[in-house]
């Protein structure tokens, strides 16, 4: 069965859809679904667009009409965890929906479900997590083009396992970070879709994990650093780091 890859913007998913092979093309719901081999498996892969909603309905589709086995999302978000900088990279054991709020105890459980916190399948984290590792070690400096290297500072990124947090709002705000890293548990970092990707997922007992490269610090220089990572390195990163997990 087809692993089902999910990514939430065309510069992300960009060099994904060059590399796939064999690929046929379902367009439902205004997504385009390739099913094809991409780095030795069979893939499914998908642009979601951005925010909870669109990729609730994405990943519904790729489990009810392309039977995926497991979904992997890859992107990239902002940094909550003072240690973290641009161009590194968080895999998530566990997500959270930080707009969730249906009472005042911020727990960020979904009523009726009764869970705040989506756990990610533990084997495919860890996989992850030493493939982009692996991947950051030997292949990076050779992958990225020299321009876009510079985004990664003079440091050599790291990788962490830890929560990332999900809501449907683009985080530019200094206390609101602040905020998210007191109420969260061992939060890393904040972006648009994954919690919500993991709560389909929950609900289905399909295995997933999150994959996200920082590419701004979620403060007030945000705007600038978010649209230049997304422009310059942020597809070379995509690619790499799928790459790296499908022929681990
Ligand atoms: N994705 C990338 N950066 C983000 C931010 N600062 N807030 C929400 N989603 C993001």
């Amino acid at each position: 069965m087809a692993i089902g890859i999910i990514c939430a913007m065309e510069e992300e998913i960009a060099l994904l859809e060059q590399d796939i092979q064999s690929a046929d093309s379902t367009i439902i719901a205004g997504r385009t679904f390739i099913q094809g081999t991409l780095y030795g498996q069979e893939a499914v892969l998908v642009m979601s667009r951005i925010g909870k909603v669109a990729v609730a309905v994405t990943t519904t589709l790729l489990i009810e009409r392309f039977h995926v086995s497991q979904i992997v999302f890859a992107g990239t978000a902002g940094a909550v965890a003072p240690e973290l900088k641009v161009g590194d990279v968080v895999v998530a054991n566990q997500s959270v929906q930080h707009d969730m709020r249906p009472d005042e105890e911020l727990t960020f459980r979904v009523p009726l479900i009764e869970v705040g916190y989506f756990q990610s399948d533990p084997e495919l984290t860890q996989k992850a997590f030493g493939a982009v590792e692996e991947y950051i070690n030997n292949s990076l400096h050779n992958d990225i083009p020299q321009q876009h290297l510079q985004q990664f500072g003079i440091r050599q990124p790291k990788v962490v396992v830890g929560t990332i947090a999900s809501g449907d709002e683009f985080v530019c705000d200094p206390a609101k970070n602040t905020w998210l890293y007191e109420h969260i548990d061992n939060l890393k970092c904040v972006e648009m879709e994954g919690a919500a990707m993991a709560q389909v997922c929950y609900e289905y007992g399909i295995p997933f994990t999150i994959l996200r490269v920082i590419s701004d610090c979620a403060d007030n220089d945000t705007p600038f650093t978010f649209d230049s990572f997304i422009e310059g390195a942020a597809k070379y990163f995509t690619r790499g780091s799928i790459r790296a997990l499908l022929q681990a």
